[in-house]
């Protein structure tokens, strides 16, 4: 954090915006310049919320994060705009997925978007491919880029890849299109892994101020949820290590069972020396999904853990039974606006005006 200018919020920040379990839970751990948003926030001003996701698959507890976050930014104040990419020229150079895929995959995923709540009166939700502001503002970025700059950030990689990473920054800089009322705050909560993408654009946009009046993008940076079976991330390459929201239930129940926890040996082993909750994925996947408004629950399972008080197979037990109600409300909303994804997934792929529920917007 020292090295690349990352903050870790405050007090102050925590307190701000304390009705959201991601800050009490400290889950978000470094943001860039917050406090900018925070002033936007306070004095009702206009600000946006970026993100995007690779159309790779379902979402899963990892890529719902981001969800959840963009939701929750937009949410915060009646004057957000909330601009999400679909990241479908990424998901064809990294993965290999064909924009037609991606229009399929996408449909899955904007229904997610709606289930958790995303505001559609100003939102706007567009496949990098076919947004030509994107396209434009990575154009501007890319003539003061060098490739000895692509090389320092990203390593020797395949054009496909830079090309990637300029669209991004066309991504973020999108808020501040002249068409959707130029200059602004904006806000990109994304995983950590997401920062060389930040400072890259923050470089492009301090640099095109003179000209252009771009304000550099504030973040916030959340931790990357571990795989099920507990190393370090979740792997598209193997389903058992992590959950998407489309698994049923059964599913669900034997990736749980199966999934790397934090306890001992033995049961009796356990009862002396306590589990190691810091080091379980079902814990985690408790703090980053479960008990929202019910802070007192997830500090009872870590307590009766810690103390021996508490075995694996119960609680696995307790934190299946709550996901699966969790998911199940998930689904039974997200069902409701399916129609609704599959409308805006079209507009989007025919390159319908900006904004998706009115006309007007920006
Ligand atoms: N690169 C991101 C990923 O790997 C996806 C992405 C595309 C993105 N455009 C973005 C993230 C803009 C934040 C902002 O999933
Ligand atoms: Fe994880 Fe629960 Fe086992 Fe503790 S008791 S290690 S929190 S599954």
């Amino acid at each position: 954090m020292e090295q690349f200018g990352l903050s870790g919020p405050t007090k102050e920040q925590v307190e701000f915006f304390q009705d959201a379990p991601f800050f009490r839970r400290r889950i978000i751990f470094a943001h860039r310049d917050l406090d900018v948003i925070i002033d936007a926030i306070r004095s009702g001003r206009e600000y946006a919320v970026l993100t995007g996701i690779k159309p790779t698959g379902d979402y899963h507890m990892g890529t719902f994060q981001t969800v959840k976050e963009f939701v929750y930014f937009q949410r915060k104040s009646p004057q957000a705009i909330a601009v999400f990419s679909i990241a479908d020229i990424e998901a064809w150079e990294d993965n290999g997925i064909s924009f037609e895929e991606s229009k399929k995959i996408a449909i899955s995923n904007v229904s997610d978007l709606l289930a958790a709540g995303l505001d559609l009166e100003r939102a706007y939700i567009y496949f990098q491919s076919k947004e030509i502001r994107v396209h434009e503002l990575a154009a501007l970025a890319a003539r003061g880029i060098t490739l000895a700059t692509m090389r320092a950030v990203y390593g020797e990689r395949h054009m496909g890849l830079y090309l990637s990473a300029l669209v991004q920054i066309g991504d973020i800089l999108l808020p501040q299109h002249p068409d959707l009322g130029g200059p602004k705050p904006t806000l990109v909560p994304v995983g950590i892994d997401q920062d060389p993408h930040l400072r890259l654009t923050r470089d492009v946009a301090s640099k095109l101020k003179p000209k252009w009046g771009f304000v550099e993008p504030a973040s916030t940076y959340h931790l990357i949820i571990r795989s099920l079976l507990g190393d370090k991330k979740m792997s598209k390459r193997d389903p058992m290590s992590y959950i998407s929201l489309r698994d049923d239930e059964s599913l669900v129940r034997k990736k749980i069972l199966n999934a790397f926890t934090g306890g001992r040996e033995t049961a009796q082993l356990q009862r002396e020396l306590g589990g190691e909750p810091w080091k379980c994925v079902v814990y985690e996947i408790a703090k980053f999904h479960l008990y929202a408004d019910k802070d007192e629950e997830l500090e009872k399972i870590y307590r009766e853990c810690v103390a021996g008080e508490r075995l694996c197979g119960e609680c696995k037990m307790q934190i299946l039974e709550d996901l699966i109600e969790e998911m199940k409300e998930h689904e039974r909303r997200r069902i409701e606006v399916l129609p609704t994804a599959r409308q805006i997934v079209e507009r989007a792929w025919n390159r319908q005006p900006l904004y998706t529920a009115s006309s007007g917007g920006a």
